[in-house]
């Protein structure tokens, strides 16, 4: 897979530069939606894997719809091209149980769909005005930047599909890099002060992610890591699923409702370990973070290890704030974009680095594996920064604020670099565990 970093702030770069950074954004995923989309045959595609995701068809077409909305229609002013479809593949009209009932495009006229948008929106992009003066959707390539994040968005859902479906593997990738030096999993003070959380000048960060303002956090704690299926298998071990003071009442109602007792892909098999992996089956790596565990969970083994999920703050300032300048960083290792020596990002491995790897990316607090790995739950609600403003609309990130969405924050090993930044905010039902999930804990100091 290629990365596709976002670009600096809209005034360091030229129009030409920006128009470059798109095209290449857009492309790469593409080819990232191909190799997910190209790798299972039609019946698969048009198969519904679990009730919880959409048939594959049905993210190809709506990636495509989208593009055509704000890049054909919002941005170059063109008509619809087939008004007839908005409705399939509006997110909002019908759930995605329901979407394999729908009569959606099938696969041959989907990637139709979606490749004769693409060549339309390129024309576009080719003579949009850039330059910071123009229209806030065109400015600094903000709706290009927004649509290639969107289809990189989606590409972890496919993949996230991927995971859920049964039968022999079709993906592969190289294994990430093993931690050099033994630096055992530990803990960071990150001392009592103010920071500044959000952005106002990333021209590519979407509505949540703003504006910058001030935030006053605590003195607290914070894991170096995430916490690794070794310790969550102490936690399992100890009978951590078995005993309600752990547990918030609604995730203590979710694993009896459930009968849960382990996370999601994961199996006993004469006393060892086992989970499945996009298809293959294999021991419980002891020392890589855990994945695939809900809010709940995460919750209900930070309080049994005597310990606490890290605000949404407390996340971002372990993760940004440069205590020597005073400033907070685009990323934890500084301003430059994620490499693969920094970050595992953009699905270049199938699955989270060991806990302990890319020492080259850590925060200035010594924090690692902030950005890439897996998201990570925070112990907030998804909630607007003060003076948010909806753009460029509502549906994305408005109406899903208030107390049932936790924040995810970091990213996992599925998500592209364009779509993940230090400021980059996640949200998901407290429940979910299908998602590429895990959590690092925190404590008052
Ligand atoms: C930000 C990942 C929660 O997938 O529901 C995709 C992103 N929004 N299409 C989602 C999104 C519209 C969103 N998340
Ligand atoms: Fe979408």
């Amino acid at each position: 897979m290629t990365d596709t970093p976002a670009p600096h702030t809209g005034p360091e770069l030229d129009a030409e530069t920006l128009r470059e950074r798109a095209l290449a954004a857009l492309l790469a995923a593409r080819e990232r939606t191909a190799a997910l989309t190209d790798s299972v045959d039609d019946r698969e595609l048009t198969a519904q894997h679990s009730p919880l995701m959409s048939p594959l068809v049905w993210d190809l077409a709506h990636i495509g719809n989208q593009e055509e909305l704000w890049l054909l229609r919002a941005v170059g002013g063109r008509d619809a091209l087939r008004p007839e479809i908005d409705g399939l593949y509006d997110a909002f009209e019908h759930s995605r149980a329901s979407r394999p009932s729908l009569p959606l495009l099938a696969p041959a006229e989907a990637r139709t769909y979606a490749a004769d948008v693409r060549g339309r929106a390129l024309d576009i992009l080719g003579g949009a005005p850039l330059h910071d003066g123009g229209r806030p959707l065109e400015r600094a390539g903000f709706a290009f930047g927004m649509v290639a994040q969107h289809e990189q968005q989606h590409d972890e859902t496919m993949l996230i599909t991927h995971q859920l479906r049964s039968g022999p593997a079709v993906l592969s990738a190289p294994e990430p890099p093993r931690p050099e030096g033994a630096t055992p999993p530990g803990e960071v003070l990150v001392p009592a002060g103010p920071f500044t959380m959000g952005t106002s000048t990333e021209p590519w960060a979407l509505d949540n992610e703003r504006p910058a303002h001030r935030r006053d956090v605590a003195a607290f704690h914070i894991d170096t890591s995430p916490v690794t299926c070794g310790a969550f298998q102490r936690f399992i071990e100890d009978g951590g699923y078995g005993e309600e003071r752990w547990w918030a009442p609604e995730g203590w109602a979710m694993i009896r409702e459930h009968g849960l007792s382990a996370p999601l892909f994961w199996h006993l098999d004469a006393g060892q370990w086992l989970r499945r992996r996009f298809g293959v089956t294999e021991p419980v790596p002891a020392d890589e973070p855990v994945l695939h565990v809900s809010w709940y969970e995460a919750d209900a083994y930070a309080r049994w290890a005597g310990r606490r999920l890290p605000t949404e703050p407390e996340w971002e300032k372990a993760a940004r704030h440069d205590p020597a300048s005073g400033r907070s960083l685009r990323y934890p290792w500084g301003d430059e974009d994620p490499t693969p020596e920094r970050a595992n990002l953009g699905q270049r491995h199938l699955r989270p680095a060991a806990a302990g790897a890319y020492p080259a990316g850590r925060s200035p607090a010594g924090a690692g594996q902030m950005i890439g790995d897996v998201w990570e739950w925070t112990s907030s609600d998804f909630l607007p920064y003060p003076g948010f403003a909806a753009f460029p609309y509502r549906e994305y990130s408005e109406v899903f604020f208030g107390p049932g969405h936790k924040v995810l924050r970091g990213g996992s090993f599925a998500v592209d670099p364009v779509a993940c930044r230090g400021t980059f905010r996640n949200w998901d039902l407290p429940v979910r565990r299908q998602i590429f999930s895990g959590f690092r804990t925190a404590r008052d100091a």
